[in-house]
C-alpha cells in the first residue's frame, strides 16, 4: 500500500490501528465482506443516481467522512482536502473536536457541509465552550460520540511512542528521517495540533487520555435540551442503548465500533446493525461506520439497515498516498463502484436498497 510506504510508522500505525490484538478491527472487515449481494437482470439501469436524503437535507452520495482527529499527520493538508470535496460532492465532513484545523476554517472550507462531533468529558466548561463555537460559526448537526469512556490502549501507538502533542526522541527520529517527504512537508511548519483545543478561551491544553466517562444519561437529556440543531449519538452498538438514544429525541444513531479502536472483544459493527434496524423501526434514520472499504460494502451496509455511511481510514490513506490529489482520485473510484454495484443489483436509486438486495441463499429472500 503507497501511503504504508509514504508515511513514518509511527502515523501509519497510529491511523491503521486498534485495539488489543485488534480482532475487532479484522472482524469488521471480515463480516462485511462475507455479506453477498442478488446480481439481478433485465432492469433497465441506465440512469442511476447516488444521491440521498437524511434528515431532510439531500447529499450527492451515499457516504461521507468519518471524524477524525489529527488528519493533518496523513498529509499537511488533509483537512483542507477533505473539506473540499464535502463541497464538491455535498458529502458532509465530519469534523472531529480533536481535528488538526479549527472547526470554524473546516465549515467555511467544506461550503457549510461539515457536521461537528462533539467529545464530552468530565470537564463540562470545556465541552460547554465548543459546543457555543459550533453554534456560532452555523453547524446545524452536532454527533456526540459516546464510546470513548477511556481512550484505550493501541499497543502499536504504544511500542511507538505515539503522542499528542509529538514527543521526537531518538526512535521517532529516525522513523522521520525515514521519511524525509512527509518529515519536510509536515512537520517544517510546526507539527499539526488539536486546533480546536489550541484556540479554545479556555486555555487548557488537549490530553489525548482525558476521560470522557463522566456523561451520562441525564448528559444526553440536558444535550438535547441544549443543542436546536440535529443532534446524532455516534457509537452506538447495542438495541437497548438504541431504544433509549432513539426516546431522548435524539435525530439519528450512529452505529459504529469506532473502528474497533476501543474494544476489541465487540461485535463486527455490521454484524449489530439488522437488529438495531429492528429496533428503531424502518424510518428511524441510522448511519453506520466501521470496516467500509469499497462501493459494495456502502451497497452491504445500505441493505443491512443503514440510511447512511461513513468512511475512516481510507479517507487517510488516500490523502497519505496521493495528498488531495489522491484523495480526489479516491472518491471518483467510490462513486464508480456504488453505481457499478447499483447497477448489478438492479436499483438505480440509493433509497431502493434494503434486505431485498441480499442474496437469496443467505437471506431467505428465496420466496419474494
Ligand atoms: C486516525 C483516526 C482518528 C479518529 N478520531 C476520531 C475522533 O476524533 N472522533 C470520533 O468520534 N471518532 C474518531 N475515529 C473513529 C472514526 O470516526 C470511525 O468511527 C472509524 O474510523 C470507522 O472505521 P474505519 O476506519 O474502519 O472506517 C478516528 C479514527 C481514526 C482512524
Amino acid at each position: 500500500m503507497k501511503a504504508r510506504k509514504r508515511l513514518p510508522r509511527l502515523v501509519f500505525d497510529f491511523i491503521d490501528g486498534a485495539t488489543g490484538q485488534e480482532v475487532a478491527m479484522q472482524n469488521n472487515c471480515v463480516e462485511l465482506d462475507a455479506i453477498q449481494l442478488q446480481p439481478r437482470v433485465l432492469v433497465d439501469v441506465e440512469n442511476i443516481s447516488p444521491a440521498c436524503k437524511l434528515l431532510g437535507d439531500n447529499y450527492g452520495l451515499p457516504f461521507g467522512v468519518a471524524p477524525m482527529g489529527m488528519c493533518n499527520l496523513a498529509w499537511p493538508g488533509a483537512d483542507a482536502a477533505i473539506s473540499e470535496q464535502a463541497a464538491k460532492r455535498r458529502l458532509p465532513h465530519c469534523v472531529s473536536t480533536a481535528a488538526s484545523t479549527t472547526m470554524e476554517k473546516s465549515y467555511q472550507q467544506a461550503n457549510s457541509q461539515a457536521w461537528f462531533q462533539l467529545y464530552a468529558g468530565t470537564d463540562t466548561e470545556q465541552s460547554e465552550e465548543m459546543i457555543s463555537r459550533a453554534e456560532a460559526v452555523g453547524y446545524e448537526y452536532l454527533v456526540l460520540t459516546v464510546d470513548t469512556p477511556r481512550l484505550s490502549r493501541r499497543n502499536r501507538d504504544v511500542r511507538n511512542g505515539f503522542q499528542v502533542p509529538f514527543r521526537i526522541g531518538p526512535r521517532q527520529f529516525v522513523d522521520f528521517a525515514l521519511h524525509p517527504r512527509w518529515a519536510l512537508s509536515t512537520l517544517l511548519g510546526g507539527p499539526p495540533g488539536p486546533m480546536n483545543y489550541r484556540t479554545s478561551k479556555l486555555g487548557k491544553s488537549f490530553q489525548r487520555n482525558d476521560s470522557r466517562g463522566g456523561i451520562d444519561w441525564t448528559y444526553l437529556q440536558e444535550l438535547r435540551r441544549r443543542w436546536r440543531g440535529k443532534l446524532i449519538v455516534k457509537g452506538v452498538s447495542s438495541t437497548k442503548d438504541a431504544i433509549e438514544v432513539k426516546a431522548l429525541g435524539v435525530d439519528a444513531i450512529y452505529v459504529s465500533n469506532h473502528g474497533g479502536r476501543q474494544l476489541d472483544s465487540a461485535p463486527a459493527a455490521i454484524s449489530v446493525l439488522p437488529a438495531i434496524r429492528q429496533a428503531v423501526g424502518e424510518d428511524y434514520p441510522l448511519i453506520f461506520d466501521s470496516g467500509i472499504r469499497s462501493g459494495d460494502d456502502i451497497v452491504r451496509a445500505l441493505a443491512m439497515g443503514a440510511d447512511f455511511v461513513m468512511l475512516g481510514r481510507p479517507i487517510l490513506f488516500a490523502l497519505g498516498a496521493g495528498g488531495a490529489a489522491g484523495l480526489n482520485s479516491f472518491f471518483n473510484h467510490l462513486e464508480e463502484d456504488v453505481k457499478s454495484v447499483m447497477a448489478q443489483i438492479g436499483v438505480t436509486n440509493i433509497h431502493q436498497i434494503n434486505s431485498a438486495v441480499l442474496a437469496e441463499i443467505q437471506s431467505g429472500n428465496l420466496n419474494d
